[in-house]
Parts: structure tokens; sequence; C-alpha cells
């Protein structure tokens, strides 16, 4: 079996890679990356020597890019997305680009090649808010942020693409992801490291917003079982049940380092804010999916892991890029 993995480079991709070569002895993977702010080399740095992994910097809007690294390839795994909500709301456009015009090249490099599928990595956030309940498969997208649009907008084209043309596609939707690797403007790392400095920790509006906080090598195990066992055609949601406000989340991981609480600092709320979000997975639970860490679990690795990798986040959050998103978007918040 033979991979093309899109955005490899950034949290989820990487995190995937590693449990594929660990887990699948005899597989390859191909990373094809365009290393964005958020795509890092780092990440891959204990498989670079691995003779079973080759990495391709290029664009998935490249068609001729993208059709040379699937030369061989027997599926792809598509992760490359701008992913960042904060920013789509500032600049969407980019979003638009990669998003959907980079899903639909990949769709038409499996119409029209010898990929026999495509698995879409998708999001939550295209059911929008769920306010009660769960949201399974079949429930209405009412995508809030011009991100989750863009995500919503790629999964029908490719659910048109196999009622179309019957291109082998399978998508899943994951829940808010935390673990290693996070670029840390998401909301884990950005509180973990910021409470590590002695930083503030901007909480938007009341706190009282719900995410499922689903750890990463949860939704890559989920990942990799639709790949084997997914239908064409079909979706499956990816969430662990692990709901949590995020000032609740706020306060366990503070405790979790020994810092005070009073470094919560309520700041202006994001517009459009999802209030809640709630997955139903009980699709890929009947495939044999079943989550290994509960929220506390979670968010306990995760944040010791930011605690004992400084060697990985302090680059990112003291370059000039950063510091003048972090200036842009919380200054004057
Ligand atoms: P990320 O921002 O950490 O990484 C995205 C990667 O895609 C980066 O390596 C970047 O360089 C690459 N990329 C961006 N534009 C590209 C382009 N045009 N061509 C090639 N590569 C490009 O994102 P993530 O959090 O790892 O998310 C991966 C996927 O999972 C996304 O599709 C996202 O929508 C989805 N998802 C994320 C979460 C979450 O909680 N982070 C949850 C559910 C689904
Ligand atoms: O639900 C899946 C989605 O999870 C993915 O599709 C996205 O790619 C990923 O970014 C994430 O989206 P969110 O918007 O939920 O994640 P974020 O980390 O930006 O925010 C999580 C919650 O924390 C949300 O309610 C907003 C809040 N927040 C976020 C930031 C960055 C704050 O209170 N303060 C912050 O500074």
């Amino acid at each position: 079996m033979k991979l093309l993995v899109t955005g490899g480079a950034g949290f989820i991709g990487s995190n995937f890679i590693h449990l594929v070569l660990a887990e699948r002895p005899g597989w390859e993977v191909v990373n094809l990356d365009k290393l964005t702010y958020a795509g890092n080399l780092a990440n891959l740095k204990h498989v670079e020597g691995d003779r079973r992994y080759t990495f391709v910097k290029a664009d998935i809007c490249d068609a001729k890019a993208v059709a040379e690294a699937a030369a061989g390839c027997d599926v792809i795994v598509n992760f490359a997305a701008e992913t960042h909500v904060d920013r789509s709301i500032m600049e969407p456009m980019a979003f638009l680009r990669t998003d959907m015009e980079g899903t639909f090249v990949l769709l038409e490099t499996v119409r029209e090649g010898t990929v026999g599928k495509l698995l879409q990595v998708s999001t939550d956030e295209v059911y929008g808010s769920i306010l009660e309940g769960a949201a399974n498969e079949g429930f209405p997208l009412r995508p809030s942020s011009p991100y989750a649009a863009s995500k919503a907008g790629a999964d029908l084209l490719c659910l048109s693409y196999w009622t179309t043309y019957r291109t082998p596609v399978v998508i899943t939707r994951g829940a808010n992801n935390i673990g290693p690797y996070q670029y840390p403007e998401k909301v884990v790392p950005l509180f973990a490291t910021n409470a590590l400095d002695g930083m503030p920790l901007p909480m938007y509006g009341d706190g009282m917003q719900v995410r499922d906080y689903t750890h990463v090598e949860d939704h890559c195990r989920g990942i990799l079982l639709a790949l084997d066992k997914g239908e064409p055609g079909e979706v499956y949601n990816i969430g662990a049940g692990n709901e949590m406000p995020n000032i609740e989340m706020a306060r366990l991981l503070l405790v979790e380092l020994g810092k005070p609480e009073s470094l919560i600092e309520h700041v202006k709320d994001r517009p459009g804010h999802d209030r809640r979000y709630a997955l139903d997975s009980s699709r890929l639970r009947g495939l044999g999916w079943e989550p290994r860490y509960d929220a506390t679990k979670a968010l306990a690795a995760t944040v010791r892991w930011y605690a004992e990798n400084r060697w990985w986040w302090e680059p990112i959050k003291s370059g000039e890029l950063y510091r003048a998103y972090y200036r842009r978007q919380y200054e004057e918040r």
C-alpha cells in the first residue's frame, strides 16, 4: 500500500504519518505539503530517515505536481487545508482556494488517474452550532465561518463526484483535536504555551462554548479505520465525546501546569462563534472505533507534551511571522 498524504507536515497529518509508519510496516508514504506557516518538517524529524517515507514540497492546487506525486499511489489522504477559524475571518481567500479548489484538484486526480480512492479529512464545523444532542452524518450543513463553509463546500464536491462519476471518496468529519505538534494559534497549545511563559490566556467571551477535545491519536486511528473499512460515498464522524466548556478546559490546563487561574483573561468574542459542537460517531464505532483518551487524559497528556517540548514551540512563537499574527489578533481585542 502506498499513500499520498497531502498536508502531512501539519498537526494531524504528521501524527497520521507517525501512526502509519509505526503500525503498518509494509506501507509507504509520500507526503506532499506546501509548507505554509502551519507546515513544519520538525514534526517529522523522527521519520526523515525512514526509507518508506518521501517528502514533496508542492501545492495541492498544482494539478501537475499532484499527478506526479500520485503516480504509483493507491490512495490519497487529504489533510491539506487552511485550518484556523480566526484567520479565515481576517482573510478568507486562501481558505476558498486551498480547501475547495485544492480538493477539486485531488478529486480530478483520482477521477482521471490510477489512484483508487480519496479520503477527505473534514470537520464537525460543517454542521455549525449544535445546541442540543449530537449531529449524525445526515445532519444539514450550516457552516458559520469562511473556514467551515470552505470545508463544507469541499465535502459537497466530494459527494457530487461519487454521485456523478462514481469517483471513490470517503469523508471523515473530526472534532477538535489536541496533542503534539499543533500550531500554537489553536486554543490548547496557545493556552498551554502562554501559561508556561506566565502570559495571559485570552478567553473569547464567557468561555462557555463547548468543544469535544479529542486526542489526535484517536482521530488518526479513526481515519485509518475509515480508510480500511469505509464505504465509498459515505461520511464518518470522529468525536470522542469529550465535551467540555473552554473555561473548564483552561482551568484544568492551569491546574496541570501548577499555574494560577488569574492568568485567564476574558476578551472580545469571536464573530459568529459556534456555541457548541457535538458529534454522533456511532457509524464509525460500528466499524470498531473506540477512543483511548477521555477528556482529562487527553488534556493532561497534551499539556505535558508542550511542557516537555519547548524545542518545538519556542522557535515558532519567537518568530516574527507568529508575533505579527499575535499582535493583529490579540493586541487590541
Ligand atoms: P494544520 O493547519 O496544522 O496543517 C495543515 C497542513 O496543510 C500544513 O502542513 C500546511 O503546510 C498544509 N497546506 C496548507 N495549504 C496547502 C496547500 N495549498 N497545498 C499543500 N499543503 C498545504 O491543520 P490540521 O489541524 O492538521 O488539520 C488537518 C486537516 O484536518 C484539515 O483538513 C482540517 O480541516 C481537518 N480537521 C482539523 C481538526 C483540528 O482540530 N485541528 C479537526 C477536524 C478536522
Ligand atoms: O472542531 C474542529 C475544528 O477545531 C477544526 O476543524 C479546526 O481546524 C480547528 O482549528 C478547531 O476549530 P475551533 O475554532 O474550534 O478551534 P480553536 O482552537 O480556534 O478554538 C477552540 C475554542 O476556543 C473556540 O470556542 C474558540 C476558543 N478560543 C480560541 C482561541 C484561539 C478562545 O477562547 N481563545 C483563543 O485565543
